[in-house]
């Protein structure tokens, strides 16, 4: 399933501290960043506005929706559009080239077929409706559409989505190399009447080496019987073993999760899966229950010896974890931009996408939040950041993305998007820099009509400072209708370059940044 992200809604230049010199809410070409655009392109050049840093040598990779229908049928979720890719290569002399593809994922290429939607599984439904055949199918074809993030196990290159399964694509063509299922590690429990193929669409590397950890979610399809999460060390596609394995009572959506020099921790908010109204709806978005009563059960892997320690918060919704830490004394920090509950995952239906006046309707505000774990005294501590004056949506953001050379280290910079920056609307995107260190080195980016996605840092090499390097994002330009990758300085967060692309890149979810080898 995919689930992604979002949740945004902060209130930023909202009040006193920042006034928009416009007053705009209509967000005109918004609509036009959710719409197909199939179209392939290999390896365009395109220009830049002023000369590119040469020490700039790599892909910038996008992965998000691409097509929202097959012929006379279409999704009712911007979530379940087939799987494309876009990229940004740079090759360090000055040019850069562009280039756009479908995964040709077994989803994608048999509805074009059938010239229908095929019936895998999907967050939400589909219009017209699958009829009773189709629907008996869906309860069988697992999501195949890997449309949410990309990664690299030893030069092996991947899109992924909150399943264990992976489609494989050449990083200088987007050429689609197939399907991807790495081993699953041998478990101590019965498998019998269980479902292991969810995961996290955000496997995080782990502490001085190269391996990755990623975590599978067993669903039990017998009433009465236990889920199951497992935290996996994920060595090469071919590669995998067990770090930890434990039985829980349900099975919590999880889309992140944090990893430290010895710990893996999970934030299992009481956002669980049912199976049974999975079923009934025909939906993975209508099987899934929030209980706004209940704790966060957080779990601490010793990544070390196995051992899972259980520990509890205040109930409270994480959609993706940021970066963390321990401190000298052993202690565990994690920054993570909270959320009172996950219904702004409904943002991404299209009845709300394409509805001006609903776009206004914004419900709750993302909230960042530094946690400090003290496994010795059992407890958890937490805090919430506080904007500089610069920037007072800063602490609003979302899709959080900082300079991954600090990864499991102390640090300062996280950079993300703030959706509905200024209080008028799901249309108003700012990006922004938010300094956990002192809030008076927080730092907005926003521009009219101008659409960002999440942006991307690319840190220089060896940089002495951790905001040395550049920060990009695509964009979309409403007025002119066209996209173009943009590139901020990330000191100043002012715009250094841009670069308008052939054709219109549709809003996409998460990127990385491939260095040239
Ligand atoms: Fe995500």
């Amino acid at each position: 399933m995919l689930v992604p992200i979002l949740l945004l809604l902060p209130l930023c230049g909202f009040g006193s501290f920042f006034t928009l010199p416009y007053s705009d809410d209509d967000g005109p070409g918004f609509e036009d960043m959710f719409k197909t655009n199939n179209k392939s392109y290999e390896n365009v050049a395109i220009q830049f506005d002023h000369p590119l840093p040469t020490w700039l040598r790599g892909t910038l990779v996008r992965n998000g929706p691409g097509q929202v229908e097959m012929g006379s049928r279409r999704y009712l979720n911007y979530f379940d559009g087939y799987a494309k890719l876009h990229s940004w290569t740079f090759p360090g002399n000055g040019s850069a080239f562009f280039t756009a593809k479908m995964i040709k994922s077994k989803s994608y290429l048999s509805s074009i077929e059938k010239k229908d939607i095929q019936p895998y599984l999907t967050f939400d439904g589909v219009s017209p409706p699958f009829d009773e055949v189709d629907r008996f199918k869906w309860m069988t074809l697992n999501n195949d559409d890997m449309n949410v993030n990309v990664f690299n196990y030893q030069n092996r290159t991947v899109a992924i989505s909150d399943i264990w399964q992976m489609y494989e694509f050449d990083l200088k063509t987007l050429d689609t190399i197939g399907s991807v299922l790495p081993p699953t590690p041998p478990s101590k429990f019965s498998n019998i009447g269980k479902k292991s193929e969810m995961a996290c669409a955000h496997p995080v590397p782990e502490y001085g080496k190269s391996s990755r950890f990623e975590i599978i979610k067993t669903l039990s399809l017998i009433p009465g019987t236990k889920d199951r999460l497992t935290v996996v060390r994920i060595t090469s596609l071919d590669n995998t073993e067990i770090v930890a394995e434990w039985e829980t009572e349900k099975s919590h959506y999880m889309h992140s999760f944090s990893v430290t020099e010895n710990y893996v921790i999970l934030f299992a908010a009481p956002y669980t899966i049912s199976v049974m109204k999975m079923l009934e709806t025909c939906s993975v978005g209508g099987g899934m229950v929030w209980d706004d009563e209940a704790n966060t059960t957080i779990y601490v892997v010793d990544i070390n010896t196995g051992a899972v320690h259980t520990l509890q918060t205040e109930n409270v919704f994480v959609t993706h974890h940021i970066n963390a830490f321990e401190l000298q004394d052993g202690r565990i920090v994690m920054d993570l931009p909270t959320q009172k509950n996950p219904f702004a995952f409904n943002y991404y239906d299209f009845s709300y996408l394409s509805n001006q006046t609903d776009r206004m309707k914004i419900l709750s505000l993302p909230i960042l939040k530094r946690y400090t774990i003290d496994l010795r005294t059992k407890t958890v501590t937490k805090s919430v950041f506080k904007c500089g004056p610069k920037a007072p949506c800063a602490c609003a953001l979302e899709m959080p993305v900082f300079n991954e050379n600090y990864r499991h280290l102390n640090y300062c910079y996280i950079y993300g998007m703030v959706v509905n920056y200024n209080g008028k609307g799901f249309s108003q995107i700012a990006l922004v820099k938010k300094n956990v260190c002192n809030e008076s080195g927080d730092l907005m980016y926003a521009s009219l009509h101008q659409y960002f996605t999440e942006p991307w840092f690319v840190p220089t090499p060896g940089g002495k400072n951790e905001d040395d390097g550049v920060l990009l994002a695509s964009a979309y330009d409403g007025d002119k209708r066209t996209s173009y990758l943009l590139m901020l300085d990330p000191k100043t967060m002012t715009e250094i370059n841009r670069s308008y692309t052939p054709t219109m890149v549709p809003f996409n979810f998460h990127g990385r940044f491939f260095n040239m080898i």
